[in-house]
């Protein structure tokens, strides 16, 4: 059953959780009024929490609305890194523990707010020498150490914009980054640890750095360990210890203004080239730090929060980098794999740093339900108060689960919805307000206002279903794409004029909590990751074996969605189970792993409408054993019949 298809199930759960008297008690917010407030008054609202922030002049303008152009606190300034470091080592928190680090390998660091800051200053005044300046785009290509964290606050130190790319992703994928963004730098690690091995980071690099003329410089972090033969000797290299630690700890931090481009993040679109989601400074810094503080419920000064996604998501941007570092909490940051050494790995961190809140994806609560019950009962957990979810909708079963297991049944869960665009956090329960329902993500924040939309646009009033969309401007929201404004204009603002359109579709139950059912486009969720069906298919015919490709998303167990292809091959070759392996791999090499596909599929032939475009639903139809829906529109239907036969065989 898809998700979707169990939604119907899922209205008439009846397991509710109001907040504890316990969680009550203890909560930084608990007026229900806070809702009402915050609606009537969105501008007075968010500005409340932009006075939190540490300005060096004051905006004259809380918010300009030209649809769909969106600016906050217009005239203001301030500097990133600011927030996150100066602020907290001047308020006399200069000894607090910033991020307690494992490596996989089980070495350990602490990090205190005072060593974070001289380390950023030091990383600043390096990008200085080598000739970066405010505006200067520098490509991020690192693993989870603090020095990832030191980079990005470096760059927004000196006005830099910043672009991180996951390390999981292709040579491929980081160079058409660098080049849509004429990036001067690179910052690498020269490899990092993955499940026992170490992964070569370098190479990828050098590979994509090849073809990108914009890079003046690459600055090589090194992990250490094993990867002392990574290449080197390349005249634009630049080594970490010659060019940061050498420096001056002390760099003064350049003055933005609000509106000043913080950082570009990509993400999967419809079409095959992903989009730079450019986020500015004044109001990204708001938002994540309202929300950091509300949905975790967050006491800086007491709480080790652990967020365990990669700072290479928008999650880790917000949520490990921005919006906890602004707040001054003390984070655990972890380079590996959960199940390295074994299974309890995640747990055994949690016991030993004492970590009271804890956010994670529904793929990874999936793998810790499949590794067994008894990985979380031989530790402590009993420091955790509050859980948190994101990424891909949760299915109530790994809701109860992480309850009861992980939560040890006291701890809320807040299931929190949002995307790379919007920033921050947009939908979630608030877990001294609002009661959990496994499965919904309950209510918008405060200030967000959320609308459901049927087909012809019209509003969906009270229980029912249809497109969610975002309907007021909100700080944190993306400013544009990079380069590319037409883009930007057709893809969140054309389906529904007026209206921000993320791509999802959700249902409202008769007591007004919403429930996400996941995109309702060309792009699919695979392990709380964005992928797009067209950048994969063009990967496929990138093959010289494939004549054409469609892809599909198709549920799967612990993945939430993985990428499936059906392949028409060339007369040239012959379909075989070792071409199926070698284009998985091609995917691969051209995106990364997450994108490989999980079964090839040869066909002679793809449901087609008239007009030529490849009928995904129907594909999706066969491959999920569905009955066949409205094939009408379809040029020839007896292909239908020949791709089942087809995916009937090959399934096993
Ligand atoms: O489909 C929604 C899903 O993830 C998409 C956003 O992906 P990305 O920009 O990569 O950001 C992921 C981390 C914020 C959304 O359009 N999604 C995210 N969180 C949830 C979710 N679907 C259901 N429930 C969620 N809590």
């Amino acid at each position: 059953m898809t998700h979707s298809d169990r939604i119907e199930t899922l209205l008439e759960e009846n397991r509710t959780f109001p907040p504890s008297a316990e969680f009550v008690g203890q909560a930084n917010l608990t007026d229900p009024q806070t809702y009402a407030d915050a609606n009537a008054d969105p501008e007075g609202w968010w500005a409340s929490w932009a006075e939190q922030l540490t300005w060096d002049e004051k905006w004259h303008t809380v918010s300009e609305w030209k649809p769909p152009y969106a600016k906050w606190f217009l005239g203001g300034k301030l500097n990133a890194s600011v927030q996150c470091l100066d602020r907290h080592v001047d308020a006399g928190k200069g000894d607090q523990v910033a991020f307690h680090w494992e490596g996989e390998p089980g070495d350990r660091r602490t990090l205190t707010y005072a060593d974070m800051l001289e380390g950023v200053g030091r990383v600043a005044n390096g990008l200085k020498t080598l000739g970066i300046e405010k505006g200067d785009r520098v490509t991020l290509y690192m693993p989870m150490v603090p020095e990832l964290a030191m980079a990005v606050l470096a760059c927004s130190r000196i006005g830099a914009i910043f672009s991180v790319v996951f390390a999981g992703f292709s040579a491929t994928s980081l160079k058409d980054r660098i080049q849509d963004q004429e990036a001067k730098l690179v910052i690498c690690a020269d490899g990092c640890w993955r499940r026992g091995k170490v992964l070569d980071l370098k190479t990828v690099v050098d590979e994509a750095v090849a073809d990108c003329p914009s890079i003046k410089n690459v600055l090589l972090w090194r992990r250490g360990g094993e990867l002392k033969t990574a290449s080197n000797g390349i005249s634009r290299d630049c080594e970490w210890s010659d060019m940061v630690e050498t420096q001056d700890a002390l760099c003064p931090p350049v003055l933005m203004d609000a509106e000043d481009p913080l950082f570009i993040l990509y993400t999967s679109g419809t079409t095959g080239k992903p989009k730079g989601i450019v986020h500015t400074t004044g109001g990204y810094l708001t938002g994540a730090l309202a929300t950091t503080s509300l949905v975790f419920d967050l006491k800086p000064n007491e709480d080790v929060y652990w967020c365990t996604a990669d700072i290479g998501w928008i999650t880790g941007h917000s949520y490990i980098v921005f919006g906890p570092m602004a707040a001054g909490v003390t984070q655990v940051m972890y380079e590996g794999a959960p199940n390295h050494p074994k299974s309890d790995r995640f747990w055994e961190l949690v016991e030993r740093y004492k970590v009271s809140i804890f956010y994670t994806a529904p793929t990874a609560i999936r793998a810790f339900i499949k590794w067994g019950d008894e990985h979380p009962a031989a530790h402590d957990l009993s420091s955790l108060r509050l859980l948190g979810t994101v990424g891909e909708p949760i299915n109530p079963e790994a809701w109860v689960w992480y309850h009861e297991h992980i939560g040890t049944e006291h701890c809320p869960i807040v299931d929190t919805w949002w995307q790379t665009e919007t920033g921050g956090i947009m939908i979630t329960p608030l877990p001294g307000i609002t009661e959990t329902i496994p499965g919904s993500a309950m209510k918008p924040f405060p200030g967000i206002e959320a609308k459901l939309l049927d087909e012809q646009g019209a509003e969906v009033v009270g229980a029912g279903g249809g497109y969610l969309v975002l309907s007021r401007p909100w700080p944190h929201m993306l400013r544009g794409l990079w380069n590319d404004p037409e883009r930007y204009e057709e893809t969140y603002w054309s389906r529904f004029p007026g209206f921000y359109f993320p791509g999802d579709g959700a249902k409202r139950d008769a007591d007004g909590n919403l429930w996400i059912l996941g995109r309702v486009d060309d792009v699919m969720n695979v392990s709380g990751h964005r992928l797009s069906t067209m950048e994969i298919e063009s990967a496929l015919v990138d093959h010289p074996a494939v004549a054409e490709a469609a892809v599909i998303g198709i549920s799967h167990e612990l993945k939430g969605q993985v990428p499936v292809g059906f392949v028409i091959l060339r007369s040239s070759h012959e379909s075989s189970p070792a071409l199926a392996e070698e284009l998985r791999k091609h995917v691969g090499t051209l995106i990364g792993g997450l994108a490989r596909p999980e079964a090839i599929h040869f066909t002679p032939e793809l449901p087609k409408t008239r007009s030529g475009k490849i009928m995904r639903r129907l594909l999706r139809d066969v491959a999920e054993g569905k009955h066949i829906g409205d094939t009408t529109t379809l040029a020839d239907p007896g292909v239908l019949d020949g791709l089942r036969a087809e995916y009937e065989g090959n399934k096993g």
